[in-house]
């Protein structure tokens, strides 16, 4: 790490018990400022607990953590989680207030003026491509999934905070609205240089979004580095394993048909749904019959509709949701 640079939390030999289990035995971390810091690993390995130990939602049973260079046990509480923006899988947005309230709820708390609040809401709706003149009004039940998290996202960002832990925010979109809101995040980190904490299972999406990767599993630290480092240089077969499930054969493979259906990309046929393939079809189970040229018509349970899927949807499928748009070819 470069000396001069700026470290936003440090995790110093911290361990974490749950009862009579022991969920991380001695966690030693560095989270540098003005970075995209994703957390990785699969579920249990103890990723949400790391995180909600920056904003003490649970505090270690051993250990120390800092928070630019002073313990999170030494903020006021109100101070440090005012300081600390926290967005979820699923936003929970105060049902009966509108996008604009729901925004302004810290900044109000933290007595910014209503114009102050009112400026940077219609600048933080245009970041994330909500228009403040089409949104601002709305009630969260006149969100799609993907705007709700948008509006999660502003709301982090509206009181200007000192850094945003995102716990598996994009994890309940379905993969084209994941993937757009990953690009949305890289746009909005270009501007505002924010230090963020990302927790996520899916390696494809850390390689994707983060400046830097802590590999964790079972509650231990196997590597952190860039992308690049890990893709390189896994430091363990577990990572080397969990990196090779990442690759996009893999991972359109393992995809349902679902998540095809849902993309968007397929046309819509009146013909009937072939027998035996349901939406939780996997694109690995279908794909013999694809590759014999066959045409399938799947059935939407969701929608009602039928679209058709041959071989080039299942293309468009993959260009549409599983390369980005930066991307130099198949990684
Ligand atoms: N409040 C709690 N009480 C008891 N055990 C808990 C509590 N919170 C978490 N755990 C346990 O700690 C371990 C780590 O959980 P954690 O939620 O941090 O994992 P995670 O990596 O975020 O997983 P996921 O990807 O499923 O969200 C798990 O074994 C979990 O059962
Ligand atoms: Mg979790």
């Amino acid at each position: 790490m470069v000396e001069n640079e700026r470290i936003a939390v440090q995790f110093n030999h911290v361990q974490k018990e749950f009862a009579d289990q022991m969920v991380l035995t001695d966690l030693n971390l560095t989270i540098p400022a003005d970075e995209i810091f994703v957390l990785v690993g699969p579920s249990g390995s103890g990723k949400t607990t790391t995180l909600k130990m920056i904003n003490r939602l649970e505090d270690p049973s051993a250990g120390e953590i800092t928070y630019f260079g002073r313990p999170v046990a030494d903020y006021p509480l109100q101070e440090l989680r005012w300081s600390i923006g926290y967005v979820l899988q699923h936003i929970a947005l105060f049902p009966n207030m509108t996008v604009a309230e729901n925004i302004a709820v810290i900044p109000e708390m933290k007595k910014m003026t209503k114009t102050k609040i009112q400026s940077r809401t219609t600048e933080l709706l245009a970041a994330v491509d909500l228009p403040a003149a089409e949104y601002a009004q709305r009630y969260p039940h006149e969100l799609s999934g993907g705007e709700a998290q948008r509006v999660g996202i502003v709301r982090a960002l509206a009181a200007d905070p000192g850094m945003i832990l995102m716990d598996e925010p994009f994890s309940a979109l379905d993969p084209l609205s994941r993937k757009q809101l990953q690009e949305l995040i890289l746009r909005l980190q270009a501007k505002l240089h924010k230090t963020i904490v990302f927790v996520t299972h899916d390696m494809h999406e850390a390689l994707k979004v983060g400046d830097r990767i802590a590999v964790m599993h079972n509650g231990v630290i196997h590597q952190v580095g860039t992308p690049a480092d890990i893709q390189q240089h896994p430091a363990t077969s577990f990572i080397a394993d969990f990196f090779a499930g990442a690759e996009v054969g893999h991972v359109v493979w393992a995809d349902t048909l679902t998540q095809v259906l849902a993309s968007g990309v397929l046309p819509q046929t009146t013909q009937a749904p072939t027998t035996q393939i349901t939406a939780h079809t996997s694109v690995a189970a279908i794909s013999p019959r694809l590759g014999n040229g066959e045409t399938l018509a799947v059935k939407n349970s969701l929608d009602g509709h039928t679209y058709q899927l041959d071989a080039a949807g299942l293309l468009k499928y993959i260009v549409a949701v599983h390369t980005s748009s930066d991307s130099e070819g198949v990684h």
